[in-house]
């Protein structure tokens, strides 16, 4: 796959029309999935080993929704070191001077030799982007919701929330029927210089309470802890949404069940193609029938009902 000028993406091969997933068959990437050249506009540190990327990409930012992600390759357009991209869920998306989307910003923790390498890139430098991918989340419930999340499992958050109350249009779309109250995000880190964006968080109007491994913080204890303590208490939300690490999920589900509150998850598996041709991010999705069957977590999900994935199969995540 070759990477082209933001103005004239290259399109995956796709039988369906239009910016949603085919009816037909849901394992395939988005019809509007498109490979961009995006321009670094900025790449600075918001947190320790945290960064918000932001890439003039208006192809992009035109399409993508909240909880759909992008692959990011970490090296300047041209290099091939490192080869594969980096899945990165969208934080926001930025509007020009008219109104239009023209820009996304995508948050990142160095863990490793991509998110290393993307750390270095700097403004006017050009990347190469492919998305929008996954199927992202659909229409916000009546009543509360609670979003939970854990490490860099934030991110997808802030979208989300503006989406949800009406604050923004996302992928051409604004929310007919808007959350009346603000949602509530439970945010939980190893250590206080980790939180990422608490502003940008409290100023979208998303109420943030904060737990901290270490006590630093917040709440000293884990962020399920957070939700816990808010299920015993009442009144229950109308969802609970989670993204973090599995273990911190499948712990969610299980609270979440307990009191019959219904959850989605963004799941986080390691991913290498973004686009459904590699099986590498494949997660077990119990069937209608029961059954475990593993899927494509860049295609068919990252967002699955929790009580959908078997957790007991996720422990490599
Ligand atoms: C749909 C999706 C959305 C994501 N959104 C974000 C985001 O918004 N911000 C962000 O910082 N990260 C996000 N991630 C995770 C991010 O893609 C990985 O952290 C990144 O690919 C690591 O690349 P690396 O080359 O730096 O690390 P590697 O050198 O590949 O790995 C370094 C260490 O991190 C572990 N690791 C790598 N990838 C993952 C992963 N997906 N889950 C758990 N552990 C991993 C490895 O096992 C290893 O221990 C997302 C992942 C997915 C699938
Ligand atoms: S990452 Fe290749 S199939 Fe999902």
């Amino acid at each position: 796959m070759t990477a082209t000028p933001e103005s004239e993406p290259h399109r995956h091969e796709h039988p369906a029309s239009g910016p949603s997933h085919d009816a037909r068959d849901p394992a395939v990437a988005p019809a509007s999935a498109a490979v961009w050249s995006a321009s670094v506009l900025e790449n600075v540190p918001i947190a320790r080993d945290t960064y918000r990327l932001r890439l003039a990409a208006p192809g992009l930012a035109k399409f993508i929704r909240p909880g759909q992600f992008a692959m990011v390759r970490p090296g300047p357009e041209g290099a091939s070191d490192p080869l594969l991209g980096r899945p990165f869920a969208l934080y926001d998306v930025v509007l020009d001077g008219a109104g239009e989307p023209a820009a996304v910003d995508l948050v990142y923790l160095v863990v490793g030799r991509g998110t290393g390498a993307l750390a270095g890139r700097r403004p006017g430098e050009r990347l190469s982007v492919w998305g929008p991918l996954g199927n992202g989340f659909g229409a916000p419930p009546r009543g509360d919701v609670v979003f939970v999340a854990g490490g860099l499992g934030q991110t997808p958050f802030l979208a989300l929330g503006r989406w949800w109350m009406g604050r923004m249009a996302y992928g051409g779309e604004r929310i007919a029927r808007p959350i009346s109250a603000a949602p509530l995000m439970l945010y939980g880190v190893r250590s206080e210089p980790l939180l990422a964006g608490l502003d940008d968080f409290r100023s979208a109007g998303i109420a943030v309470e904060v737990a901290t491994d270490d006590g630093s913080a917040g709440h000293h204890g884990y962020v399920t802890d957070l939700l816990a303590a808010r299920l015993e208490r009442g009144p229950l939300p109308a969802r609970v949404i989670g993204c973090g690490p599995a273990p911190m999920l499948a712990a969610l589900s299980r609270l979440t069940s307990k009191y019959e509150v219904p959850c989605e998850v963004s799941l986080e598996n390691h991913m290498a193609c973004g686009f459904g041709a590699c099986f590498s991010c494949v997660a077990p999705i119990r069937q209608p029938n029961g059954s475990a069957d593993l899927r494509r977590v860049c295609v068919e999900g990252p967002i699955f009902p929790a009580d959908a994935v078997d957790w007991s199969g996720m422990h490599g995540q």
